[in-house]
């Protein structure tokens, strides 16, 4: 199936509503704190991973210069200065409207724009106008860039070293979302696009990965991780809200999030937890009572027991194998749940059209099969409800999830 990498891109702007930090991207272990970032051109050398003839096989060793041309996270800085992005968002308005002098030196704004580590902390070949880089994700390599190159050193010996562990499929969903997940919410009013909740295998094939996904039913994996953080995050949104005593406008927005992930991830626990599936029902339906009667103490409580049982499932789900017959079962149970999708808002929406793209491009995938036309036209036809969310209709896009749940096999 043709992937949909403009997916993230469609839907990313539309969304009202607000998210603030918390933490704070950079966050990093212990060990690594010591350890320098040495930045993007410590492993463009062509010998290394800029290598002009890629390699058959992962790692290819061209992951600078994919990283540099199709990567949006090389792009990340000068995007702070780019006054004719395409999407019209203009970078020094967002400043100005929040009273920053300069977006590209201002650390609210570097924070993921960038990898803005302290000055002591950054390599002789360090140039913070690489964007979201190398070391970004994978962390300060000071200690591992020369010897991880050495035969027979392993990721492992790497990682004790202050290498990022990525492999590790619930810390790479925490470094995605530690960018992608919550802004401050002054920054959306001052005209910053509502960051995408994370769909998390959406999200990594329009990076584009630079890396294979080994195993055929991974991306069930994957996908299901994102859908339990993307919960538990929501839930804490709510929370923090209903403790800032946030507007009603404002508690209704973090709440239909909650609503349109758990519409998702409902379906996942299903299957792999189902008691915790029924329990987070009652919990997601109480918190929705609270909500409308104000009552914010009760919301932050139960906000705050939702997050926490999402969280609980997240590692388990991190290391559960999936296989094509749960993939299939997941795939008929979000679309034969059309009518809760429908009810529960664009954000249900967006996150089912993400979900059944991917996880029917797995299924096909891992049975070495074809999509039907008829799936891949209700597939296009769904994101093309989601696009613009003041055209959004949620009977029209009812229908489209039916009609594929009537072509999937
Ligand atoms: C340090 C912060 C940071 C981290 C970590 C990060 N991102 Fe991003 N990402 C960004 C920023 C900022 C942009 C927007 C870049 C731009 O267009 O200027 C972005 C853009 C993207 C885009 C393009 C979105 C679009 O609308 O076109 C994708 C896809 C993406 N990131 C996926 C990921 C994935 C997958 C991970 C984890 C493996 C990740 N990101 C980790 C900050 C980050
Ligand atoms: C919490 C992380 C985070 C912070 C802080 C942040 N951004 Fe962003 N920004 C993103 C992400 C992620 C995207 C890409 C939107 C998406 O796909 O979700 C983005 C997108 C943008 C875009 C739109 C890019 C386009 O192509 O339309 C502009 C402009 C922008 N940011 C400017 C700023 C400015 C100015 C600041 C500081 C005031 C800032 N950002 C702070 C994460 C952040
Ligand atoms: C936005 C996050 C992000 C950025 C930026 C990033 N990577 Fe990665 N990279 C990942 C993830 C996620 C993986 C997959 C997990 C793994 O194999 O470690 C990965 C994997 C890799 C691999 C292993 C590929 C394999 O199949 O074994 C190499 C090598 C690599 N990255 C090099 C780089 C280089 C060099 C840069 C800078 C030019 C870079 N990465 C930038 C997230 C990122």
């Amino acid at each position: 199936m043709v992937l949909r990498g403009w997916g993230v891109r469609v839907i990313a702007m539309g969304l009202v509503g607000c998210f603030w930090l918390v933490g704070g991207p950079q966050a990093r272990p212990a060990q690594a704190q010591q350890n320098k970032y040495t930045g993007a051109a410590s492993c463009s050398a062509s010998n290394c991973h800029g290598s002009t003839k890629p390699k058959a096989d992962f790692p290819k060793l061209d992951e600078s210069v994919q990283w540099a041309k199709k990567d949006r996270h090389a792009q990340a800085y000068a995007t702070l200065l780019n006054e004719k992005l395409k999407s019209g968002v203009s970078p020094s308005k967002i400043a100005k409207g929040l009273n920053l002098a300069k977006a590209e030196a201002s650390e609210r704004c570097l924070t993921c724009h960038a990898v803005n580590v302290p000055v002591a902390l950054r390599g002789p070949k360090f140039d913070v106008t690489e964007g979201v880089h190398c070391d970004g994700c994978h962390g300060p390599a000071e200690k591992w860039l020369e010897p991880h190159a050495e035969k027979g050193w392993t990721h492992e010996q790497s990682v004790k070293v202050g290498m990022y562990d990525t492999k590790n499929l619930l810390l790479r969903a925490e470094k995605c979302v530690s960018c992608h997940l919550q802004i401050d919410t002054d920054m959306v009013a001052a005209g910053h696009p509502e960051p995408l909740t994370i769909e998390l295998d959406t999200f990594s094939e329009n990076m584009p990965p630079h890396w294979a996904t080994k195993g055929a039913w991974t991306r069930t994996r994957i996908w299901g991780l994102g859908q339990v953080i993307s919960l538990r995050e929501a839930a804490k949104q709510v929370g923090a809200r209903a403790k800032a005593n946030a507007s009603a406008k404002l508690m209704d927005e973090a709440l239909s999030k909650v609503r349109g992930h758990f519409v998702i991830a409902k379906h996942l626990l299903a299957v792999t937890a189902p008691p915790v599936a029924t329990g987070l029902g009652q919990d997601v339906a109480a918190l929705n009572d609270a909500v409308a009667k104000g009552d914010k103490a009760t919301a932050q409580t139960l906000a705050a027991k939702i997050s926490t049982a999402a969280a609980q499932e997240a590692p388990k789900i991190a290391t559960r194998d999936f296989d094509q017959a749960t993939t299939q079962r997941l795939i008929k149970s979000v679309a034969g749940d059309a009518d809760a999708i429908g009810a529960a808002g664009i954000k249900a929406a967006e996150l089912a059209a993400m979900s059944l793209d991917r996880l029917s491009s797995t299924y096909f995938k891992g049975i070495n099969a074809k999509a039907d036309k008829s799936v891949s036209d209700a597939l296009d036809a769904m994101f093309g409800a989601v696009e613009d969310p003041a055209k959004y209709d949620a009977k029209e896009f009812v229908a489209q999830v039916k009609a594929f749940d009537k072509s999937f096999k």
